[in-house]
């Protein structure tokens, strides 16, 4: 499991001064994130591990990292889910549970741990489940980010990303300096593949037919928070935190 370094733009606000301080639960927080595809979950989750040092596992940058080694073409299986990917559509499960089985001993990380894009169907959150149990670890809480379609779509449409470093920047929201190019190497934006119209119509139903039936599955577990995802990223962070802590009043 490795930690996103790649969000800095993003989280540029950590100072806030009405922030709530970050204070090291007693226990680790075992945490998965939800919510559309451009809602903020990775945004929220880089402010999260810096804040509460959980680790954070993304799914989908594991893909992306992953595409960034094929250089010879010898992986049919994973080009065909990298395929997958870029058309907006989920890679199998198989492919995604390979990944994460392949980190399993970061689920001990002293610190917790935060998956983000992971589990995505009930398939994947069965197989999480059985993971876990076997671990002898406990999902602390699932927090599910709501925010109404039209803005994630414009999040998503505006999203830029630096081919060098993969800084995270956002159009109209969180622009770069200089336009077109990264604030932290200097390296040029690009949008992603499956940031385009037609790819981001694909994740969105997607999301609906395979992602969605998850609230109800962690709500019926107990593990359930919804996090109004509207608002500065602080705004967001709080909400969470305060959520948790309504959880787990000892803790912060
Ligand atoms: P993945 O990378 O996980 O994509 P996703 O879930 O679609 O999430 P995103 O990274 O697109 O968005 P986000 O919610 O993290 O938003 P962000 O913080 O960047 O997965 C990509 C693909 O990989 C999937 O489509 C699938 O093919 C495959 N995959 C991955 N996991 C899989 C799995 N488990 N099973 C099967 N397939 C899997 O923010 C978005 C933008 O909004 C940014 O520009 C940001 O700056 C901006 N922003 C964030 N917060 C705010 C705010 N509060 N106000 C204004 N702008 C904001």
């Amino acid at each position: 499991m490795r930690k996103k370094q790649h969000r800095a733009t993003a989280t540029k606000d950590h100072g806030a001064s009405n922030a709530t301080p970050p204070r090291r639960p007693e226990k680790p927080f075992h945490l998965v994130l939800l919510g559309a595809p451009g809602v903020g979950k990775g945004t929220q989750a880089q402010l999260i591990c810096e804040r509460l040092g959980t680790c954070h596992l993304s799914t989908g940058d594991l893909l992306r990292a992953a595409e960034g080694r094929l250089h010879d073409g010898r992986n049919p299986a994973l080009e065909a889910a990298l395929d997958s990917m870029h058309r907006g559509e989920l890679v199998p499960d198989a492919t995604v549970l390979d990944l994460v089985r392949e980190r399993v001993r970061s689920l001990h990380c002293a610190g917790g741990f935060l998956l983000d894009g992971f589990p995505r169907t009930v398939a994947q959150a069965e197989a999480l489940a059985n993971l876990l149990h076997k671990e002898k670890i406990r999902l602390t809480a699932v927090l599910d980010y709501e925010l109404p379609l039209a803005k994630v779509i414009a999040r998503l449409g505006g999203r830029r990303i630096c081919q060098a470093c993969n800084a995270v920047f956002h159009v109209s929201a969180r622009p770069s300096r200089v336009a077109g190019l990264c604030d932290h190497c200097g390296g040029s934006l690009h949008q992603r593949d499956d940031d385009r119209p037609e790819a981001i119509r694909t994740r969105m139903k997607v999301y609906e037919q395979s992602t969605r039936p998850l609230i109800n599955y962690y709500a019926q577990r107990g593990v359930l928070i919804t996090v109004s995802a509207a608002g500065g990223l602080e705004e967001i962070y709080q909400r969470g935190l305060v959520a948790l802590n309504g959880l787990f009043p000892k803790r912060s």
